[in-house]
């Protein structure tokens, strides 16, 4: 496996409009998507996100990881197994929305306050090639509509309704976090 390079606000492929996947692609445990994926965790997991999609490694197609640690600092943030997205597709939002902070591997040292539905469905397709549908609410729902809007884009400044609630993250800790 190997580290990626991240791309960062300012390169154009995090505004491309990312491309399907061609599931036949994953029948090739050696072949090029397997290892974008296995490259794409070690990225992740190397940078302490929770979240990775496709363009952030300069590659503008429909992938999407995820994984979260529990972790005691934060024992409000739920785990999630490291879970592959392919082709993913919202089909539904909930009415409901909640404010949430919001930071990004290709906006490091940011975090914003961004309005999201509290519960999304998600259809997509694993690592296998199988289809499979996801309920989520809480933290998956945000990471969820985080990564996709990635395949649309966009990134969660493009969600905020106020740019005074964008800090540095040293600066949310001293003057925000607090306030929660
Ligand atoms: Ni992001």
């Amino acid at each position: 496996m190997a580290k990626l390079k991240i791309a960062r606000l300012g390169n154009p492929v995090l505004r491309q409009i990312a491309q399907p996947v061609n599931l036949k692609e994953l029948n090739d445990p050696d072949g090029d998507l397997q290892v974008l994926i296995n490259d794409m965790v070690e990225t992740m997991r190397t940078d302490g996100g929770v979240g990775l999609a496709a363009p952030q490694v300069s590659r503008s197609i429909q992938l999407v990881i995820l994984e979260c640690e529990e972790n005691k600092r934060y024992p409000e943030a739920e785990g999630i197994p490291l879970t592959v997205l392919i082709n993913p597709r919202i089909t539904r939002y909930s009415d409901e929305t909640a404010m949430g902070w919001e930071s990004c591997l290709s906006l490091i040292d940011f975090r914003g306050l961004v309005r999201r539905s509290r519960e999304v469905t998600v259809t997509a397709f694993n690592q296998e090639g199988e289809e499979m549908v996801i309920e989520a609410t809480g933290f998956l729902a945000i990471v969820l509509q985080h990564e996709i809007d990635h395949l649309n884009g966009k990134v969660f400044l493009d969600r905020m309704e106020d740019l005074t609630q964008l800090a540095y993250m040293e600066e949310f800790e001293t003057y925000w976090a607090e306030k929660e």
